[in-house]
Order: structure tokens, then sequence, then C-alpha cells
């Protein structure tokens, strides 16, 4: 076990607050998840596995939702930091889905579901505070000051840190609304988002960027691999090539498996080539170059793809590399 304060991922400014986190979080989405075919992605056993592997790499900030494995992520996650020194680590948790059957105020931000849930999320992690809480979607049924009241009241009661929005680029515009409320009214606001963002998942760019810059809020990409397609093992005539979950399941590939995507995979490959990574290396390091973003945050199913991910971390690219694959596929505002 390595808690100690050697580490070789560094660390990095959370937004405008005075958290520092790590350069690459880690996601643990994946822990206890079933795939389509009904095997499990990532058992406790290797869910430990990695995370000492992160922790090894120096990796201080572990993401996961009360929702991810049906509770078995945190579970396991707590299981974990009780052999270890919990002060040294960032742990994000989300609360939003539905989780009893019939019962609608079991989902969403309401603020009878939000004060039960974190009591949950506390007692899974087997810690009294978590750091960010994130909303993991936002609840159009919950009026602002509602929910910005709740929240901070957790703050207040020291069950939570920051508050977080993992939102799509649709809602950027309510979390600005509930940021202005909260100064309005003393209440704290929103420190951090949480949208998907890669090479080739580009939505966020232009308007929801320039929100997060302005208002010094930190951004945390999830899938920053598009779920394993910047990875180099897909084939655009041959489809898969290499070993993955996704050899049991062909729903999320109709997403990814379009000539746009090759052609951004391609260039891709280039820079790759130039600076003797892989696909993977190259992608997260392009995202850790884009101006805007925070962290991203890393998921692995096997030990030797998460050392290949953190390895990321240590690469530079050249601004025109950067450059060229930022063009290698068109953002929603190219040519406006
Ligand atoms: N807020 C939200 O709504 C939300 C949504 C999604 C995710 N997240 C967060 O973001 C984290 C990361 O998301 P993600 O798991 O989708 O990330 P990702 O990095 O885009 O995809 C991870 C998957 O890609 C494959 N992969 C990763 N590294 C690889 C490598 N070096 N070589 C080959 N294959 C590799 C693995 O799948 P296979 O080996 O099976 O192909 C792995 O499970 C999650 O754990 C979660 O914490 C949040």
């Amino acid at each position: 076990m390595s808690d100690s304060g050697d580490t070789d991922l560094g660390f990095v400014r959370f937004g405008d607050t005075g958290l520092q986190s790590s350069e690459l979080q880690f996601g643990t989405w994946r822990f206890g998840k079933e795939t389509e075919a009904g095997n499990l992605e990532i058992g406790e056993k290797r869910a430990k596995e990695l995370l000492d592997a992160y922790a090894d790499a120096g990796g201080r900030y572990v993401d996961t939702a009360d929702i991810y494995g049906g509770g078995d992520s945190e579970v396991w996650i707590g299981d974990w930091l009780s052999d270890r020194d919990r002060e040294r680590y960032t742990v994000a948790s989300k609360i939003f889905w539905q989780t009893r059957e019939g019962d609608p105020n079991s989902r969403g931000t309401n603020r009878k579901n939000v004060r039960d849930r974190i009591d949950g999320i506390l007692d899974r992690l087997g810690t009294d505070y978590v750091d960010v809480l994130y909303i993991h979607r936002w609840d159009d049924q919950t009026p602002t000051r509602e929910l910005m009241r709740t929240l901070t009241g957790l703050v207040e009661d020291g069950k939570v840190h920051y508050l977080g929005a993992s939102t799509l680029r649709p809602d950027a515009w309510k979390v600005a609304q509930a940021n202005q409320l909260a100064r309005d009214e003393g209440l704290e606001p929103f420190s951090v988002l949480q949208p998907r963002y890669n090479l080739v998942d580009r939505e966020i760019e232009g308007d929801y960027l320039e929100f997060a810059r302005s208002e010094g809020l930190a951004v945390c990409p999830w899938s920053p691999l598009a779920q394993g397609f910047l990875t180099g093992k897909y084939d655009r005539e041959d489809g898969l090539t290499g070993e993955s979950r996704a050899s049991e399941s062909t729903r999320w590939e109709q997403n990814y498996l379009t000539d746009e995507n090759f052609d951004l995979h391609d260039e891709l490959d280039a820079v790759a080539g130039e600076v003797g990574a892989s696909p993977a290396q190259v992608a997260l390091a392009w995202l850790c170059h884009r101006d805007g973003v925070t962290a991203p945050i890393v998921g692995a199913r096997t030990v030797d793809q998460l050392e290949e991910n953190l390895a990321a971390a240590a690469i530079d690219l050249s601004e025109d590399q950067v450059q060229r694959l930022t063009e290698a596929k068109e953002g929603p505002y190219a040519g406006l």
C-alpha cells in the first residue's frame, strides 16, 4: 500500500476552489457493472487491484456514483479506503437516478431524496464526508432554490465539501442560473462540471467551455476514450480487433464506428507514432492540453490498461499536434 506523499501523477487546481485534483482522476462506473450479456465488467478483486494501481501511480482522486454497480462501487471503494489514509484521497459521488420502483421521490434532486441519498453514500463509503457531490443529471421537477438550499445544507453539515453538476451541454444555462441564485442568496455554488468530452464527442466546445471558464468551474470529462474507441482496437473494415467487453455488446458501437471518427483516428495514430505513445495515451494527453479542462476521468477494465492510460500525463504534445488532432474532427462551431 502506498499512501506516501511521493507521487508520480501531479496535481492541478480544481477550478477556482482551493482544492487540488490529481491530473488524471480514476472513474469506477464499471465496478460491479454487467455487460449486455450479463457478465461482470469489473468484480471486487479486480476493482481493488485497479485502485491499488491508481494509488501506486500517485493517483488521489476517485470518482463514483451511488448507482454504480447498484452501490457496489461505493462499498468496494469504502472497503479499500478503510486500509488507507482517507484524508489523502478526494472522493466524488453522484445522486439522481431512481432507486426505488414505484417511488417517484427516490429520483431526482428533491430535498427528501437528496438528504436520504447522501446518508446512503456516506454509509457505503464508510466515511463522514464526500469531497465532491454531483447532481448526476439536472432535475427539472425540483425548483432551483430548493436544490441549492438543500445542497448548501449538506456543505454546512460537513457531509460534502464541493458541489458539482454532471450535465450535458443543454443544461449549462441552468447551472449558470443556479450559481447566480447561490451568489445572490449566500448559498454554496457549483464548483465543478462533469461533461462527456473526448476527441470524437465534441458537443461541449464553444459556449459550455466558455461558461465554465468565465465561472471558474473545474471541468472533469467523462468517457475520455469514447468508451474504448480511441484505443486503436477498432478497425474501419473489421470492427473490434482487440479484447473488450464490447465483444458482448453491439449497442454502443453504432455510435462510434463511423467513417468520420475513423478519419479522426487516422490522425490520432499519426501523432501517436510521432511521439512514441499509444492512441489512448495521445487521446488523453490531448484532453489534458485542452484549455478549460481540469482533469479527465480515466476508466480502465484491466490494470494494464490503467497503467497505460496513467502514463499519458507525462506526454507532451506540440501546439501543432494538438491543433491537428482538434481539427481532425469538426467541433460544433467549426466554420461559423
Ligand atoms: N457523469 C456521467 O454521467 C458519467 C458517464 C460515464 C462515465 N462517467 C465517469 O467517467 C469514467 C470513465 O468513463 P469510461 O469508462 O466510459 O471511460 P473511457 O476511458 O472512455 O472508456 C473506458 C473503457 O475503454 C477501454 N479502455 C480503456 N483504456 C484502454 C486501453 N488503454 N486499451 C484498450 N482499451 C481501453 C476499456 O473497455 P474494454 O476493454 O471493455 O473495451 C475501458 O473500460 C467512469 O468510470 C465514470 O467515473 C461519468
